[in-house]
């Protein structure tokens, strides 16, 4: 079973097998980058990164992890390709297969990300979109692993907004065995079809599935609390409404003493302090959430050099 060719568009559309190539490979590209031994699996390499969206941690970690494995990336502003004045995706797809080897896209829909793979004759990577951010969800289960050991019976939380972040979290978890519950207010649910494939894969893999709406029930026992932004990027107007609804939606103290004692405590980051997680919370013992910033270098680069290498 090989990645090679292939898109990275959702983790629902991995087999568990290729799951753990990848985390296999993100390890020892890790190690390898921590002992300086040299790893240049994509010379002569090119991806294009479309940015539709602004990104600290996808744009910087991309660009450097190409250069590391020996290729070299083009930061994309959407806003001035010709996709930004109503280049047709479609166009834009074939376009660019003849120039490089690979394209990242961080974009709001979904629907456009599948219609770029679909045109494209190159892998196409799935930097963000308002449905899923496959990226982020693998590099935390990287980093969960690297914390917690096997996952299988372990228990994930997410509290807070059922968007993007969770609804791959539950895709991966689903695939690799972890149980996760996610608490959202009841307006604020993850994507029912996502909740479907998850349920689908839990079923194969054992893990529990529970959508809930108090955090407190959902934090019982857990081994990884996660949560994310209340408004996530194109969805700034309804800050104030969402500030209102997601009260008591917060990884703090009490949510952390509900969580088992050695938990750990993750964010995709940007976080907003004070709103879905405490100053002390980000800054405490539990907090790995710069070791999972990290691992969007590694795994991302496992990404691209099994698909595109
Ligand atoms: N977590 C994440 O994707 O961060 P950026 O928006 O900075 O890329
Ligand atoms: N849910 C957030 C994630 C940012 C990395 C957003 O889409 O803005």
């Amino acid at each position: 079973m090989s990645l090679k060719g292939k898109d990275y568009l959702s983790i629902h559309d991995l087999s568990v097998d290729e799951i753990h190539q990848i985390l296999d490979l993100a390890k020892s590209l890790k190690d390898k980058q921590k002992r300086g031994e040299e790893h240049k699996l994509l010379p002569g390499k090119t991806l294009g990164m479309i940015f539709q969206k602004s990104s600290t941690r996808t744009r910087v970690s991309f660009e450097v992890g190409m250069w590391q494995l020996g290729g070299r990336a083009l930061f994309l502003n959407a806003n001035d390709l010709q996709i930004g004045r109503g280049e047709p995706v479609k166009d834009t797809a074939r376009v660019l297969s003849r120039y490089v080897d690979g394209v990242m896209i961080r974009t709001f829909s979904h629907l456009e990300v599948e219609e770029l793979a679909g045109y494209a004759s190159i892998p196409i990577i799935n930097g963000l979109t308002d449905l899923l951010h496959p990226c982020q969800a693998m590099a935390d289960i990287f980093t969960a692993v690297e914390y917690k050991g096997d996952l299988k019976g372990r228990k994930l939380a997410y509290i807070g907004d059922g968007n993007n972040m969770v609804n791959s979290l539950l895709h991966v978890c689903a695939k690799v065995g972890m149980d996760i519950s996610a608490a959202t207010p009841p307006n604020y649910a993850p994507d029912a079809a996502i909740v479907e494939e998850a349920i689908a894969d839990a079923a194969a893999s054992g893990s529990k599935i529970n959508i809930v709406n108090d955090p407190f029930a959902a934090a019982e026992g857990a081994d990884v609390l996660y949560t994310d932004v209340w408004a996530s990027m194109g969805r700034e107007a309804e800050q104030a409404i969402r500030k209102q609804a997601f009260a008591g939606f917060q990884i703090n103290s009490a949510i952390v003493r509900t969580a088992k004692p050695d938990c750990i405590v993750m964010h995709c980051l940007p976080a907003h302090r004070g709103e879905e997680i405490t100053d002390d919370v980000m800054e405490g013992p539990h907090s790995v959430v710069f070791d999972e910033a990290e691992n969007r270098l590694h795994v991302q680069k496992a990404i691209m050099a099994l698909l595109m290498g």
